[in-house]
């Protein structure tokens, strides 16, 4: 067991034990797969944006189980909307030549139901309710999908997003693995992002072609600035819009 691994278990074990109860909950019940690092950072982000009183919509872009799902929708209020995108079944392949044989070898081990799920589950990508199973957690921790104050949307975001009736975002996650379409989900959100709100990008340093997604964004757009981390938060630069 080498230092640096020893040194990740540690702070992976605080970050459990300083969640809120509701990522408690989440991870208990195997519904993200997100660290307890990952979801902290994810929280205390987005309790800054609450806090601040940004304004416009939380959105994530790949629910899966709706873990996060859980945690986005609980900071919705009467003026603040919360929108879940997904395909709600198989993650789509990745296509582009910027994605890495890592991302190609774990979408074949998908595509050829070898994945296993968390903890022995079933992988989500092969049940056939996963919609109404993640409508069902939503409810359960007391955040309805009312197509009010809480959204899910179905199909594939570059189908669904521009049916939506969005017009600011004051939070986003994008959680969706591949280059295509972290590519895309930065683009769709930069039109709407306000001040002061953040981005929250998850596969940063999972997959190469969110990576290069990420970094290609950011080299056309410098108003954009990257907090680093283990799920790097994109933001816009003071004084910017
Ligand atoms: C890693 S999972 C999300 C994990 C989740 N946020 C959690 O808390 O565990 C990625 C999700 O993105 C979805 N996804 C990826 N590309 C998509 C696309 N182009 N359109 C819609 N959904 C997509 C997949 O189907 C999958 O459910």
């Amino acid at each position: 067991m080498n230092l640096s691994y020893l040194k990740s278990r540690v702070i992976e074990k605080a970050a459990a034990y300083s969640l809120s109860r509701d990522a408690k909950a989440i991870r208990s019940e195997r519904l993200t797969y997100l660290s307890a690092r990952k979801l902290r950072r994810l929280e205390r982000a987005l309790a800054r944006v609450v806090r601040g009183n940004v304004p416009g919509d939380i959105v994530e872009f790949g629910v899966a189980l709706g873990g996060s799902a859980v945690l986005l929708a609980k900071r919705t209020s009467p003026q603040r909307r919360f929108y879940g995108l997904d395909v709600f079944s198989m993650i789509p392949e990745p296509t582009s030549e910027k994605d890495d044989a890592t991302s190609k070898e774990r979408y074949r081990t998908i595509a050829a139901g070898k994945s296993e799920g968390i903890g022995g589950d079933t992988y989500y990508g092969y049940r056939t309710d996963l919609y109404e199973h993640v409508s069902q957690q939503l409810k359960r921790h007391g955040t309805p999908v009312d197509g009010q104050r809480v959204h899910l949307v179905r199909g594939l975001f570059e189908n669904t997003w521009p049916t939506l009736n969005i017009t600011s975002i004051a939070f986003a996650h994008i959680d969706c693995d591949w280059y295509d379409p972290v590519r895309f989900c930065l683009r769709a959100v930069a039109e709407k992002l306000s001040p002061n709100g953040m981005v929250v990008i998850d596969d940063y340093h999972d997959y190469k072609g969110c990576r290069q997604a990420v970094d290609e964004f950011l080299g056309a757009n410098p108003e954009y600035a990257m907090l680093p981390g283990s799920n790097p938060i994109l933001y816009l630069r003071q004084g910017e819009r």
